[in-house]
């Protein structure tokens, strides 16, 4: 059975699939959806750790469809894990069709960030909580 609505609930990134973005034959390069990916799991990374970070691994990449010219894009990101100095996020990508009003998964991974210090070492996540 086909999912029909994200089960991420943080959404990290949504923009638009343009002309620019396709490969030599006209479909959305894998490419683009990738690096729309790593920018979503790196505001997140960013956001929960309060440092810089370093994507260190992409792991349990599929892509199940393909994305048209056009398409709204979201990218929805989950933490699954909080390391020491790493954390492991789970993004979606989801596609919808401005026309067709159809949304549907299109990609998702498994990617992990570091936390960095000012000297680009692995730097200890803090977790308490930001005052609000
Ligand atoms: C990120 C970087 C500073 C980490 O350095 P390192 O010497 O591998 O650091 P460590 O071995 O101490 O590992 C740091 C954390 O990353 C995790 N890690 C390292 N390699 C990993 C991998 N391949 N998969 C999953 N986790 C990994 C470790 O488990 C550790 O997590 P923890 O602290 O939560 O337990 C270094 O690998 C680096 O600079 N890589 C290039 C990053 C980059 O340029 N990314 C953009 C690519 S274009």
């Amino acid at each position: 059975m086909s999912e029909s609505t994200p089960k991420l609930q943080d959404l990290a990134i949504r923009t638009i699939a343009m002309p620019k973005d396709t490969n030599p034959f006209g479909d959305i390069f894998g490419g683009w959806l990738v690096s729309q990916m790593d920018l979503a799991g790196a505001l997140i990374a960013q956001k929960y750790s309060k440092k810089r970070v370093a994507t260190v691994a992409i792991n349990q990449m599929s892509f199940k469809k393909p994305v048209e010219v056009g398409d709204e894009v979201s990218c929805y990101a989950r933490i699954d894990h909080f390391g020491h100095t790493s954390l492991t996020i789970h993004i979606e990508v989801w596609a919808t069709s401005p026309l067709l009003e159809d949304t549907h998964k299109v990609t998702e991974g498994i990617f992990v960030f570091v936390a960095l210090d000012d000297q680009g070492h692995p730097s200890p996540i803090d977790r308490t909580p930001t005052k609000k």
